[in-house]
């Protein structure tokens, strides 16, 4: 599905939140299979390390620990529906932008959130809201689709992310709209360290940083 965007939302890399869910909306029926594809599997072993999306990532941590209350916030209703696919019944899923999480203060041990860093159109205040929600000292984990940091590894990964992502994704998909968002979106993605000043800014301490494969991955984790 190819989606037309109206002219005063054409800046894919830093698309109105109606776009943002449009094309989440749009490509959720293949969006596992793609990203494979795109990453080469790498995306299977980033997320083992750390919005809900199709609920992969959160089904990885079901498995590995039992939790009390385990929940995942998504704006793309079919997004939400292949998360209820595959994740436990008693997981709760909720339809809501993640600027306004809607569970109570202090609910959760773990905040966790993958490749959904650089759809967020108000990073100070999901940061707070990501705070808010955490009990004292709990633990606020970001997986981010980043850019290599070594020159070399620049140099490498710039036509992958300029022209193969694009170009394959959109073919792929049949939505070049999503995978010119993506790789623009990764692209104008602020370096890890300054996500973490952020972090700082909106009161988290000991942030870590760790790059994944040469960095075109990276988690960022901080407590609160
Ligand atoms: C790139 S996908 C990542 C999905 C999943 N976490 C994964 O690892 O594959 C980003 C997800 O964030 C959701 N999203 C983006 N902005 C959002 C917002 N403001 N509120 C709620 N969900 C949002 C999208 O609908 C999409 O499902």
């Amino acid at each position: 599905m190819e989606l037309t965007l109206a002219p005063s939302r054409d800046n894919l890399a830093s698309p109105a939140k109606e776009t943002i869910r449009e094309i989440f909306d749009a490509v959720a029926p293949r969006y596992d299979g793609i990203n494979r594809l795109l990453s080469f599997h790498l995306d299977e072993g980033w997320r083992s390390r750390a919005g809900v999306g199709t609920g992969k990532f959160l089904g990885q941590f079901l498995k590995k620990q039992t939790w009390r209350l385990a929940a995942g916030i998504d704006f793309s209703g079919p997004m939400l529906g292949r998360a209820r696919q595959s994740l436990p019944g008693d997981c709760r899923l909720v339809q809501a932008d993640i600027h306004d999480i809607p569970f109570e203060s202090e609910a959760f041990d773990l905040v966790v959130s993958s490749f959904t860093l650089r759809s967020v159109k108000d990073r100070p205040r999901f940061f707070k809201e990501v705070r808010r929600a955490l009990r004292p000292s709990g633990k606020a984990a970001f997986l981010c689709l980043t850019r290599p940091t070594s020159v070399l590894g620049r140099m490498l990964y710039a036509p992958y992310l300029k022209f193969y992502l694009p170009f394959i994704g959109g073919l792929i998909s049949e939505n070049r709209t999503a995978y010119q968002f993506l790789s623009q979106s990764i692209q104008n993605f602020p370096a890890p360290p300054e996500i973490g000043r952020e972090l700082e800014s909106a009161g988290f301490h000991t942030i870590q940083i760790r790059p994944l494969t040469f960095g075109i991955s990276t988690l960022i984790q901080a407590r609160k």
